[in-house]
């Protein structure tokens, strides 16, 4: 393996399509190894843009724009950080053949749709998922809910992140809103939902999965100890590691993450999402990339999710060992503002074995996340205790 030097002739590039909080973590963990980052983002002064060698403002749906300032930038690696990009675009540069895009143009293009790989998961590889069903109008869902979807359901678009445009419905009366929530909500406008019966979970995780190459050159995949979180309108509060389950339902998991993974291919690190009860265990997503949940991560593994993915893409042996428990809480901007304040940091820093990171993003929304806290303890109740009394502490003031 052969590393360039970062802004000669010689560099290695990655370039870096969405520049949040994630991608911020990729490009430090990247140019660790002295690989020179190009952030991108829709907006000027994202969290990556403020760590990258360079940055770039375009709008990454427009397949014109990403592949123009792909031949300018000549990276090596393509590595996207968000879901609302181009892909056709991504497809033709792959099969130029002359950078690589993490970990390939089909699963970005399959994740960036529910449809793709919630069809693949389920009826390609045979693996359990919620029942579920596809509509372009309220009467195909309504039908679709009433032929045995059943209540409660979940409605959400199909491209979209974050839980938004989702929503939960326990009766047939506020089925039409779902729908009106669900078309104004999403992405783009594929006009299309997808509508799926609510799992029954004792609790969902995140199985961070690696796909590195080993001492012998051969890809093989790698497991990060379960992830548990606590979501609140469709976007994660709360993570910890490890989530005490099974020996039987971790299995599943690994069996159910691999299966996934090996079909998507590439190398790289990916966020796969399970819902489990007692034994069983439902696939729900797959990101193919670093996941919010997985920031937990960087206290609790000596290589960060982001440093996983760095070191997988590059070719790199990796180590998902975990050191000890831990757990994330998020911090959301609570107002909407721009250059805002952060008041509290000594005090929440005063708090126990923890850390937090500011993300620094220029603008506050109410429910944007702006940093998270990081704990660390010999229990993941007492990391989540302090986390979330470290992230309170943060107080955001206009
Ligand atoms: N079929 C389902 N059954 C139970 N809970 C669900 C279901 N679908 C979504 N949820 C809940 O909503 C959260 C967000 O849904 P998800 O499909 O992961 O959307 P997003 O892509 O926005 O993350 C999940 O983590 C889970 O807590
Ligand atoms: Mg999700």
């Amino acid at each position: 393996m052969k590393i360039g030097t970062a802004l000669s002739s010689s560099a290695t590039k990655a370039l870096l399509l969405g520049s949040g909080e994630l991608g911020k973590e990729v490009a430090i963990s990247l140019q660790r190894y002295g690989v020179e980052v190009i952030a991108v983002d829709r907006y000027p002064d994202a969290p990556a843009h403020q760590v990258a060698h360079s940055s770039h403002v375009i709008d990454m749906t427009d397949a014109d724009a990403v592949k123009k300032l792909i031949s300018d930038v000549k990276p090596d690696f393509i590595i996207p950080e968000i879901e609302a990009i181009a892909t056709p675009a991504l497809a033709e540069i792959e099969a130029e053949g002359l950078c690589t895009v993490v970990p390939n143009a089909k699963a970005v293009q399959l994740t960036m749709n529910r449809e793709g790989i919630r069809t693949l998961a389920a009826e390609t590889l045979g693996i359990p998922t919620s029942a579920y069903a596809f509509a372009t109008s309220f009467e195909e869902l309504k039908a679709a809910v009433d032929n045995g979807i059943g209540y409660p359901c979940f409605i959400k678009p199909t491209m979209s992140s974050s839980g938004k445009g989702q929503s939960m419905v326990n009766v047939a009366g506020d089925l039409e809103k779902a729908w009106e929530v669900a078309k104004q909500g999403g992405r783009a406008a594929t006009g299309k939902v997808i509508v799926e019966a609510k799992i029954d979970f004792d609790f969902e995780i995140t199985l961070l999965t690696v796909r590195a190459l080993n001492s012998k050159g051969q890809v093989e995949t790698y497991f990060c100890e379960s992830i548990g979180h606590r979501q609140e309108d469709g976007d994660y509060r709360e993570s910890w590691q490890p989530q005490a389950m099974s020996e039987k339902a971790i299995e599943k998991a690994q069996e159910i993450a691999k299966k996934v993974t090996d079909e998507i291919g590439g190398l790289g690190l990916f966020g796969v999402e399970l819902f489990i009860n007692q034994d069983n265990v439902w696939f729900s997503e797959v990101s193919p990339r670093p996941h919010d949940t997985g920031m937990v991560t960087m206290a609790t593994q000596r290589q960060s999710e982001f440093d996983l993915h760095a070191r997988a893409i590059l070719g790199l042996p990796v180590s998902t060992a975990m050191q000890t428990a831990g757990a994330s809480a998020v911090i959301l901007g609570g107002i909407d503002s721009k250059a805002v304040i952060y008041k509290g940091l000594d005090e929440a820093l005063a708090v126990p074995e923890t850390e937090i990171r500011l993300f620094g993003k220029p603008e506050a929304f109410k429910s944007r996340r702006m940093g998270v806290a990081l704990s660390v303890a010999d229990n993941t109740n007492e990391a989540r205790a302090n986390a979330v009394k470290a992230a309170s502490l943060i107080e955001i003031l206009n």
